[in-house]
Order: C-alpha cells, then sequence, then structure tokens
C-alpha cells in the first residue's frame, strides 16, 4: 500500500490513543504503523481501524530508520530524549508536549491558523503542537484578529481532567466514588480534591505568582498569532472527564460589530457557532466530547473597553486540543509536499 510508516509514541496514553484513532478515523494514508510506549506496555494490543491490531513496541529501543512520520506524546522528558533521536534518522516529529514550543528553529503550528510556518521545520526535523488550551482559543481569535487585530486577551479556563492524561480520568472518577461512599479522598494526581471541586493549579507555580499553564498560553498565543498581544490567562481544573471550556474576552484596535463577528467566525474553519441566547443555547464540555469542531457560544460586546468581544469556546481536548491537531500537521505537510518518503 502506498503511504506513510507512521510511529505513535505514548500510543497507550489518552492523546496517543486518540491519535491512533482519528489515523484511521480520516483515513491517513498510512503504509505502516508502529505503537511505541515503555516498557510496563510492551506486548499490550491497540486497535487500528476496524481490521488491524498494533502490538505495543518499546519506545527505548525503538530504531526509527526508514520511518516517515513520528507522532509523540510520551511526556516532555521523553521527547526531550527520543524525539531529536528520531528526527536524525531522518523521521520527522510532531511532538504534542511542551518539550519543544517555544524553540525558535521549532514551529509551533495550528493548521488553520499558521500552516505557512511548517515550512521551518527542516532544521530540527520536529514540529511543535501548541498546548490544549491554547489551540482552541487562537483557533478561534484567528478570524476576528485577521479583521479587527487583537490587542490583549483575558482568559479564564475549565480544563478537564483528560488534560492530565489517564491517571487524571482515574483520579476524578475514584475520588468521586470515595465521596459517596464516605471513604476518605487522597489526591495523588492533582494538588486538592478534583471530585465536586475546582482547582486554580495547572502545572508550577512560576516566580511572578503565575502558573507555568497561563503562561503557556500567552506566549504560545503571541509565537502562533502575534508577538503584539499580550493574553491575561486564568487556568482552572474542573471535574470535567473531556473537554475544556474558555471564558475569552478580547480587546481589539478597531471596531467590533458583534454579528460580522459571529458571521467571521461561522466561515472560519475548524468553528462551529452555537449562539442561541436561550436555555441550552450553547455547547459545554459534554457535547463537544468526541467533536472535531471548536465551538464558540455566548458571543457578545464587551462595553467595559472601547473594542471588546467577550465568548465562551469549547473543544475536546483529546481531539483538536492533542491529537486531530497532529494528525492535521501530517496531512498539511503531505499537501504542501514537504513529506516527500512515501513508501
Ligand atoms: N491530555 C491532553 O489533553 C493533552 C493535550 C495536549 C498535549 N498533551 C501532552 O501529551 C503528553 C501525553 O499526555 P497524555 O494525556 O496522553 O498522558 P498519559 O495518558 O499519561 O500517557 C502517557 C503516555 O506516555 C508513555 N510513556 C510514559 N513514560 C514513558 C517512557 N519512559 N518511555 C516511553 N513511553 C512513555 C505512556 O506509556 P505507558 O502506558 O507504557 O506508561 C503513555 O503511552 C504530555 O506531555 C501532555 O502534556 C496532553
Amino acid at each position: 500500500m502506498r503511504g506513510y510508516r507512521v510511529a505513535v509514541a505514548g500510543a497507550t496514553g489518552a492523546v496517543g490513543r486518540e491519535i491512533i484513532k482519528t489515523l484511521a478515523e480520516r483515513d491517513f494514508p498510512v503504509a505502516d504503523i508502529a505503537a511505541l510506549a515503555s516498557g510496563r506496555s510492551v506486548g499490550q494490543q491497540l486497535s487500528f481501524g476496524e481490521k488491524r491490531v498494533l502490538t505495543v513496541q518499546s519506545l527505548d529501543a525503538f530504531d526509527f530508520a526508514g520511518w516517515d512520520i513520528g507522532l509523540f506524546s510520551p511526556g516532555a522528558a521523553v521527547s526531550a530524549i527520543h524525539a531529536p533521536r528520531a528526527a536524525e534518522a531522518g523521521c520527522i516529529v510532531i511532538d504534542n508536549t511542551s518539550q519543544f514550543r517555544m524553540e525558535p528553529d521549532v514551529p509551533l503550528v495550528v493548521p488553520e491558523v499558521n500552516p505557512q510556518a511548517l515550512a521551518r521545520y527542516t532544521r530540527r526535523g520536529i514540529i511543535a503542537n501548541p498546548n490544549c488550551s491554547t489551540i482552541q482559543m487562537v483557533l478561534a481569535l484567528k478570524p476576528l484578529h485577521d479583521r479587527y487585530g487583537c490587542k490583549r486577551v483575558v482568559v479564564s479556563t475549565y480544563q478537564s481532567v483528560s488534560g492530565a492524561g489517564r491517571e487524571g480520568m482515574d483520579e476524578l472518577f475514584k475520588n468521586s466514588k470515595a465521596i459517596f461512599v464516605n471513604d476518605p479522598v487522597k489526591p495523588e494526581i492533582f494538588t486538592k480534591n478534583i471530585a465536586f471541586n475546582v482547582i486554580p493549579h495547572i502545572d508550577n507555580f512560576m516566580d511572578d505568582g503565575s502558573t507555568k499553564e497561563e503562561w503557556k498560553m500567552a506566549v504560545e498565543t503571541r509565537k502562533i498569532l502575534s508577538p503584539d498581544i499580550a493574553v491575561f490567562a486564568t487556568c482552572v481544573r474542573v471535574p470535567v472527564f473531556i473537554g475544556h471550556a474558555e471564558s475569552i474576552t478580547a480587546e481589539f484596535e478597531r471596531p467590533v460589530n458583534v454579528g460580522e463577528a459571529r458571521d467571521l467566525l461561522r466561515n472560519a474553519p475548524g468553528i462551529v457557532v452555537v449562539d442561541g441566547r436561550d436555555d441550552g443555547g450553547y455547547i459545554t464540555p459534554v457535547d463537544c466530547q468526541g467533536e472535531d469542531a471548536t465551538y464558540v457560544s455566548r458571543l457578545r460586546r464587551d462595553p467595559t473597553v472601547p473594542n471588546g468581544l467577550g465568548f465562551w469556546c469549547v473543544s475536546d481536548n483529546l481531539r483538536k486540543g492533542a491529537a486531530l491537531n497532529a494528525v492535521q500537521i501530517a496531512e498539511s505537510l503531505v499537501a504542501q509536499g514537504l513529506l516527500t518518503q512515501a513508501a
């Protein structure tokens, strides 16, 4: 079969499993596929589409020579070791971790927003997938920025536990169950009990009092969309299994017409506007699970600043926030003729 040889590193994780599913669903031209994880998972079996079963191999022992694309999500420390090794062997790496995102010679790409940046991948052989919270925000800001010139964004996130991987999902389940049966609740992955609670703390604290997750949203938005946009983020973990929501208020250079902004968003790739202004006329994280689109609801003028617009933005963090964006990057490489090693 004509196609590409694709290695998925972190294949047994929340993102890796979604990557394998997305490759099959979108009919990406796969000639051969390898599922890679830690020694703990070697021999485990994963389905690829309806007919194929993949046996998990060790990332440590895998030779990337002859493989075209590496879709990586094994965590930042593991990508730091194995992504350059894969790239040196001629396998183009699309990395979901935070390890390479801010390196100047590594493109940070959302295909609907800055596909032109892909051409610069050749020096390192690595392309970075942005943070899940950044992806959905820049996707929604892009058509508005192009028309009105975005100056400043204030965003509060409501991030699901799957953003912390399989173990985050297990902890929400365990803690919820413990509360129902009156057992003691013990936080392990999260810093406080996540069941029936919200936690204003994702990733480590930095010197200025922000968390690393909040810093990522600011610096990644500037790298992808425009170096002149100021971003103030507050990132919060909520007891939802899948789907991140964001309350976004943006300030623009030029006057904003809400009706026109709604039309711009309706016509933007990857965005669906659901803005009913009545009971249920908006999208919630549970509604977006398993969906490719990023949803915009509650669109309204912010009267507290000259050219302000507020809206609610929801997306499946495992799909557009990770797996789908990575596979779309691979599709863009093919479409732009940047991936030439078809088997
Ligand atoms: N979840 C999200 O919404 C999201 C979105 C964007 C980016 N990301 C990033 O993607 C990465 C993975 O996230 P996740 O949610 O999929 O985590 P996860 O569910 O915990 O999965 C981690 C994966 O990495 C593998 N792994 C861990 N240590 C390894 C090692 N030493 N060698 C080889 N493989 C190793 C695991 O394999 P085993 O099964 O063998 O342990 C598993 O396949 C993280 O860097 C995360 O920040 C996540």
